[in-house]
């Protein structure tokens, strides 16, 4: 693999969940792997997660790790051709990535949409030109408009929690096949049989117009595990706040949240502004936050959020503090994500 940018630059993503698994119960067993090569990490924006899960994923594989804040301890950037540099920018990214590729083996960076400009955001400027003129392997750690080491996190996550509830046509025709009390009802199939869980990708409020990259993207991986027979996916989000349309091929939409979570199996809650009103904080509606009385009308759904998250804003306490939270778990997962794209990196080095 030379680029990670998207679930697009994935062969097989079956087999990328399983060697991150296989990474997680081994995590040095290709610790010679990176021998005497290294990986810059360059971030735009802050992070606690993707910093620590990528290094440690290195380290783990034996190589080398410089990270540069660059908002904060590098030069300021000119990224436009053409333009006399005569204002604030010091630095053109066309110097600035060849010479960070002349540092590292395998590049990481991570670079935030300003959320001014839609085009050049979703054009992924910044990222492109940087994966243009570094010259060696990139690893987004999160772009403009997708977020791909954490949508393969909560693949993983998924696929190693699941328990598949047996369909009608596996039951042996009673109720005691199921395990069932005398007099419980079963519990309802899904469309999917219950064979596959049933995702959710819920909308949650907040207080800024955060970026669409963490929700485009995963929409993105839960479409590609839909096709590839893994799961069944849903999308709810109050009227305006739809993702770009090439994010979502094949997922069901819903404004309705109650709806939508009805037997649930995993419901992923992320807030994110609107691509329509671009860069705008819109009104909403009320009624978004996950709570327990939402959790109630879901299959004992497992609740999933990339994190940070702002608790009793974007989700309840209650929700997190409880039994049904993933989110820590997720986040470790974030290291065997890392993990394994930089060991199929490392492969073809
Ligand atoms: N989820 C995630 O990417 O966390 P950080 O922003 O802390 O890296």
């Amino acid at each position: 693999m030379k680029l990670f940018s998207s679930v697009h630059d994935v062969q097989d993503i079956k087999q990328l969940v399983a060697s991150a698994l296989a990474l997680k119960a081994s995590p040095y067993a290709h610790s010679d792997l990176g021998k005497n090569k290294t990986l810059g990490l360059v971030f735009m924006n802050p992070s606690l997660r993707t910093r620590l899960s990528t290094q440690k994923a290195a380290l783990n594989l034996g190589m080398n790790v410089m990270v540069m804040n660059m908002d904060k301890e590098g030069w300021a950037l000119e990224t436009q051709d053409g333009v006399i540099m005569n204002g604030t920018t010091v630095e053109h990214i066309r110097e600035a990535a060849a010479v960070m590729g002349e540092y590292c083996d395998i590049l990481g960076l991570r670079s935030f949409p300003k959320l001014q400009n839609r085009d050049e955001d979703y054009n992924e400027e910044f990222f492109n030109k940087f994966v243009k003129f570094c010259g060696v392997p990139v690893v987004s750690l999160e772009s403009a408009t997708r977020h791909p080491l954490q949508s393969l996190a909560d693949l993983v996550t998924i696929t190693e929690t699941w328990k598949p509830i047996p369909n009608p046509s596996q039951r042996e025709g009673s109720s005691k096949s199921l395990n069932l009390a005398e007099g419980e009802t079963p519990l309802p199939l899904g469309e999917a049989g219950r064979g596959l869980p049933k995702v959710v990708l819920a909308w949650a409020p907040h207080i800024k117009p955060l970026p669409q990259a963490v929700p485009n993207s995963f929409a993105e991986w839960m479409c590609k595990a839909q096709a590839e027979g893994m799961l069944d996916f849903t999308i709810a989000q109050p009227e305006g706040f739809e993702l770009e349309e090439s994010f979502t091929p094949g997922a069901k939409i819903s404004h309705n949240l109650d709806e939508a979570i009805a037997d649930a199996d995993y419901v992923y809650v992320k807030n994110w502004s609107s691509y329509k009103e671009y860069g705008k904080l819109l009104d909403f509606p009320e009624g978004w936050m996950m709570n327990n009385k939402k959790l109630s009308l879901t299959n004992n759904a497992k609740v999933m959020h990339c994190l940070p998250v702002r608790r009793d804003l974007e989700l309840a306490s209650e929700i997190l503090d409880g039994p049904n939270s993933l989110v820590i778990h997720e986040a470790g997962n974030r290291l065997w994500a890392a993990q394994a794209v930089l060991k199929a990196m490392l492969e073809e080095l």
